[in-house]
């Protein structure tokens, strides 16, 4: 019954379909009045889709790495997921990223926080690239970054650097970080994001490193897909949008007060 009522409905993006499954069931009918309807919550997160088609990043990152890495390895994450919160009620009602950050457990990592962060840190990353991204980014986040790294080469340069740096499979992070209202470069290993840190406010950027973001395409050549990724595909545009979101929260200048 459970499966059923989920499975003509599936989601299209994160959510927790507790919720409308209750709903639906309750339109159906199939408890009448009177009779005690299963108390059971139903914890499960749709596939969220990239921005973009399939091959809308050749030849740069190809369709079948897209089919592979999103459709296989991404979905898995979110399948095991969907499983364990299968298993109880505890962990309903969080948004996505309260849901990351209360796996995590202050470091003391649940069961679940590894599917649940990795889902995220993949969602991040498909959205941190566009078909014909690289470039440079600019306003806000162009002086911030000529701010706190001397120029956009320099910052170019590190964070190359630290993706070629990484050891094993993992993430390069361009964040901004809350008290010292700063710009950086962060590599995390396997699942971990500055989500669960709460000194970083905001991420801006990400470049994943695994076999998966580039085998099909580069072979063992990391550098070759991390130079594509700053030449070809990296989307500054939602950089920019992230950063104009983290300004509500972090004041990276002077007040600037109009005078009357
Ligand atoms: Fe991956």
């Amino acid at each position: 019954m459970i499966a059923s009522c989920v499975l003509l409905s599936p989601p299209s993006s994160h959510r927790l379909l507790t919720q409308s499954f209750s709903h639906q069931c309750k339109q159906q009918k199939r408890w009448p009045q009177g009779s005690q309807r299963p108390s059971q919550v139903v914890a499960y997160y749709g596939l969220k889709k990239p921005p973009y088609k399939l091959d809308a990043l050749e030849p740069y990152m190809s369709q079948r790495t897209l089919e592979v890495h999103w459709g296989g390895h991404h979905r898995n994450y979110l399948e095991g997921l969907n499983k364990q919160l299968e298993k109880s009620d505890i962990l309903y009602g969080y948004t996505f990223d309260e849901l990351v950050k209360a796996t995590y457990n202050n470091g003391n990592p649940f069961p679940e926080f590894n599917d649940a962060a990795q889902v995220w840190n993949h969602d991040f990353f498909w959205e941190s690239m566009q078909p014909g991204g690289g470039d440079m980014p600019q306003l806000g986040v162009l002086e911030q970054i000529e701010k706190d790294f001397g120029s956009f080469s320099n910052f170019r340069e590190k964070f190359i650097e630290a993706a070629l740096t990484l050891f094993g499979s993992g993430w390069v992070w361009l964040v901004l970080k809350r008290e010292e209202r700063q710009l950086k470069i962060i590599k995390t290993s396997n699942a971990i994001c500055p989500l669960v840190w709460d000194t970083y406010h905001n991420q801006l950027d990400s470049g994943r490193c695994c076999h998966l973001a580039y085998y099909l395409d580069y072979k063992n050549d990391r550098g070759k897909y991390v130079d594509a990724f700053m030449n070809h595909l990296v989307s500054w545009n939602a950089a920019m949008a992230r950063m104009a979101r983290a300004e509500a929260f972090v004041n990276l200048g002077e007040p600037n007060i109009p005078v009357a």
